[in-house]
């Protein structure tokens, strides 16, 4: 028979006799791991001492949060988004030098196989929506332009919707495309204003949001991966800092650095030299890349 190295369970020697079950063959990350995780809880618990039926309550969340859960929606990484853990892990991963741009969340709706396209190409498929033109260079820390850089990008539309989310809607790889620098390190791209929407509200997550009076929005963004052999890959968005949600990311994805200027031109020769009909907006904006650890 196994010995109960600190005696039997009671309220107080929780966190130890649960600690100490581990066998000492155990993994070691495992056993730190599961050790910090059975220590916060108990004491998360015992602060809370909640009724029997408030953790039955607890678990019937978790248990719909994997109901809810398939191939293509992920309501765990939505509930670790909306308790700001995402953004935790991302930073804690993602320590950089001064200088170096910032991460921030993926997000559910990036794809692989984007065609890469040539520079400057419109990304907006269907030609709705505002125009955009946005451009900046690819850097490294010392302000020399990155040649080769891989830059993937995506976005919503004017309506808030990915394309995978509006399939038959908007025609398949719509705002998105991958582009390479080349010595000038520079890049372009003509787009379509992105509105704010909703992250995916309607399971328990979405019902959690709505109990705490908080609502499921982020503000416009686009999103960037931007990778080089010998850079850590940076993976990110720019935002609009005019956003009406811009202070209230659901998913504290938005960082005072990662904020463009949205600026709208409505000077004609500028119009016509970039072959749109109407006034649009341009983004300027640099990334920096640190270099591989
Ligand atoms: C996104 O920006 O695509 C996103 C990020 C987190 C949760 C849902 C959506
Ligand atoms: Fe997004």
């Amino acid at each position: 028979m196994t010995k109960q190295t600190n005696g039997y369970f009671t309220e107080e020697n929780s966190i130890d006799v649960v600690i100490n079950s581990m066998s000492d063959e155990c993994e070691p990350r495992l056993k730190e791991v599961i050790s910090v995780i059975v220590r916060k809880l108990h004491e998360a618990v015992k602060e809370i001492e909640p009724t029997q039926d408030e953790w039955m309550n607890a678990i019937l969340f978790l248990t719909k949060t994997g109901h809810k859960t398939d191939d293509w929606r992920q309501e765990f990484i939505l509930l670790s988004d909306v308790l700001g853990v995402s953004m935790l892990v991302d930073a804690i991963n993602s320590r950089r030098p001064n200088g170096a741009s910032e991460n921030t969340v993926l997000g559910p709706f990036h794809l692989e196989d984007v065609p890469s396209l040539e520079m400057g190409a419109n990304i907006s498929l269907d030609g709705k929506g505002e125009p955009m033109f946005v451009s900046g260079r690819i850097l490294d820390v010392e302000g020399r332009p990155i040649s080769g850089a891989k830059i993937d990008i995506w976005q919503a539309n004017e309506d808030g919707f990915y394309d995978v989310q509006q399939k038959g809607i908007q025609p398949d790889f719509n705002l998105r495309g991958v582009f390479t620098t080349g010595d000038d390190g520079r890049y372009f791209f003509k787009s379509a204003k992105p509105k704010y929407y909703p992250i995916p509200d309607d399971g328990p997550v979405g019902a959690l949001l709505a109990a705490l009076g908080r609502h499921p929005y982020r503000p416009a963004h686009f999103h960037y991966i931007i990778q080089k052999k010998g850079f850590q890959t940076l993976t990110t968005h720019l935002f609009d800092p005019d956003d009406a949600y811009i202070h209230s990311d659901a998913v504290f994805g938005v960082k005072e650095s990662l904020m463009a200027e949205f600026k709208r031109i409505d000077n004609a020769q500028k119009i016509t030299e970039h072959g749109f009909n109407q006034p649009y907006y341009e983004v300027v904006y640099d990334f920096v890349l640190a270099r591989s650890r």
